[in-house]
């Protein structure tokens, strides 16, 4: 098939990558000119593990094109994927400008029949949004061609995108006409091999909630569990313990479960919010979403808390090191990272930052810590240590798990850690000497 994927970020490029791979002639659009200049000359905007070579070799096989043009590769097309941002807007509800304006641009230059699909991640009635734009244009153009518009989420993780987009827990496909499934479910056979199983048919606006869904319930179990981190510190309990012997509970289960210093990224806190912001408008208060932010929105400082309540108000002269910036492991992307608002706060107070992400430094320095004049970045993590007066670990990379702990007292002012993602076992590091401070036990 030749599909469009417009909208050339995380989503857009990991998806056009993988329909690529799976056979089909894929073009990718962005409004970006230098993102798009960059991947013609094989430059990978993103860090994502097996990206690149992927695109490399698509791009070789003639399967992958990269174009600033929508108008110019609408011709050819089949299905036309919508995968442009849908950030915050001002009152916290999902902004659909992006969207809108591709709608608008399709009815402005669709030539035949297609399917125009919605994988961004979009409000419930965005679909028939998104038909109303693109109806207008065709009146305005006289002409009446048919077309679907469908609902496609994406659920990818950012760190194993490609992974979770070649071998999908499911697919979940929102339509109104027979036609337009049919489609989809022979775009997606190949990603399926034994069964059709997952890939999950329903209503339109069914298809927009399950995304929104999906993501609350995860933040919920996420904010959920930091909020009994914070009440074991408080009754004496270690929530890591907790965390073992409820995950253990087949009903409950391990995964999300891990305290730390609360969730961010692109998706998490827009999409709760975003959720919350659907009920208000349509007469509901929701009580337990909202609930789920606001214990996030404290969670993301309990370790700057915690530094202050170990070195007093006053940070002025103090050093200490972050190891970590990405929002999570194997992403470069800093959206809404709680090493932003830690580090935010620390600099407040006066304290230096010596600050070490295997993959987020770029973006930390470029966009996300701009002007920080406060804080120094390392290309290695023992470096970051040297004269500090504490090491504070705000993202699970591998390389953190297991450091050199004897290097790591050797370099730093005094051995101190501040643990945001409960990495070490706490008597180990009493054993070695290390004043070790973590979430959820005390
Ligand atoms: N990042 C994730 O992990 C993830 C996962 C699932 C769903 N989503 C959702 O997918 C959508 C895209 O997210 P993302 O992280 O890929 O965003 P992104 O910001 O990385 O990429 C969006 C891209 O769209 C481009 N764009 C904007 N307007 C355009 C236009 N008119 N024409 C062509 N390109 C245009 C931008 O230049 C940008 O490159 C969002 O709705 C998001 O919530 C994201």
């Amino acid at each position: 098939m030749n599909l469009t994927v417009i909208g050339t970020g995380y989503v857009g490029l990991v998806s056009g990558t993988c329909f690529a791979e799976m056979g089909n002639t894929v073009t990718c659009i962005d409004v970006d000119e230098n993102k798009i200049n960059n991947l013609k000359k094989g430059v990978i905007p993103i860090y994502e593990p097996g990206l690149e070579p992927m695109v490399l070799r698509n791009v070789k096989n003639n399967t992958l094109h990269f174009s600033t043009s929508l108008k110019d590769n609408l011709e050819d097309c089949n299905i036309a994927f919508i995968a442009v941002g849908t950030p915050m807007g001002e009152d916290g509800s999902a902004d659909l400008q992006y969207v809108l304006q591709v709608a608008k641009e399709i009815g402005q230059h669709m030539t035949h029949p297609m399917v125009i699909v919605d994988k961004s991640t979009v409000p419930v009635g965005t679909a028939d949004k998104v038909r109303e734009a693109i109806k207008n244009e065709l009146q305005q153009r006289n002409k009446d061609i048919e077309f679907h518009v469908v609902s496609n989420p994406e659920f990818l993780k950012e760190g194993d995108a490609i992974n979770d987009f070649m071998k999908p827990d499911r697919v979940v496909v929102g339509s109104d006409d027979e036609g337009a499934s049919k489609i989809m479910r022979n775009l997606y056979a190949p990603f399926f091999r034994s069964s059709m199983d997952r890939l999950i048919t329903m209503d339109v606006r069914s298809a927009e909630m399950t995304k929104y869904v999906a993501n609350a319930m995860l933040a919920t179990k996420i904010s959920f569990m930091n909020e009994i981190a914070n009440i074991c510190e408080l009754v004496g309990a270690d929530v890591n313990k907790v965390r073992i012997g409820i995950g253990s509970d087949s009903r409950i289960g391990y995964s999300f479960i891990y305290p730390g210093s609360g969730y961010g990224g692109s998706c998490f806190p827009k999409d709760v919010k975003a959720l919350k912001r659907t009920a208000q408008e349509n007469g509901y208060d929701p009580k337990l979403i909202t609930a789920v932010e606001d214990v996030n929105d404290k969670q993301k400082m309990v370790i700057a808390k915690k530094v202050v309540e170990r070195f007093g108000e006053d940070l002025m002269g103090m050093v200490f090191t972050v190891w970590g910036l990405a929002f999570k492991p194997q992403t470069d992307d800093m959206r809404e990272a709680p090493a932003i608002y830690i580090i935010k706060e620390l600099c407040e107070r006066g304290a230096k930052i010596h600050a070490y992400d295997p993959k987020a430094m770029l973006e930390a320095e470029h966009f996300y810590l701009k002007g920080l004049e406060n804080v120094v970045y390392f290309d290695s993590k023992y470096e970051a240590l040297k004269d500090a007066d504490a090491m504070i670990l705000l993202t699970e990379w591998k390389e953190f798990r297991s450091p050199d702990f004897e290097e790591l007292k050797k370099q730093l002012r005094q051995p101190i850690i501040f643990d945001g993602r409960n990495q070490y076992d706490y008597l180990s590091m009493q054993n070695m000497g290390i004043e070790y401070f973590q979430i959820g036990k005390k």
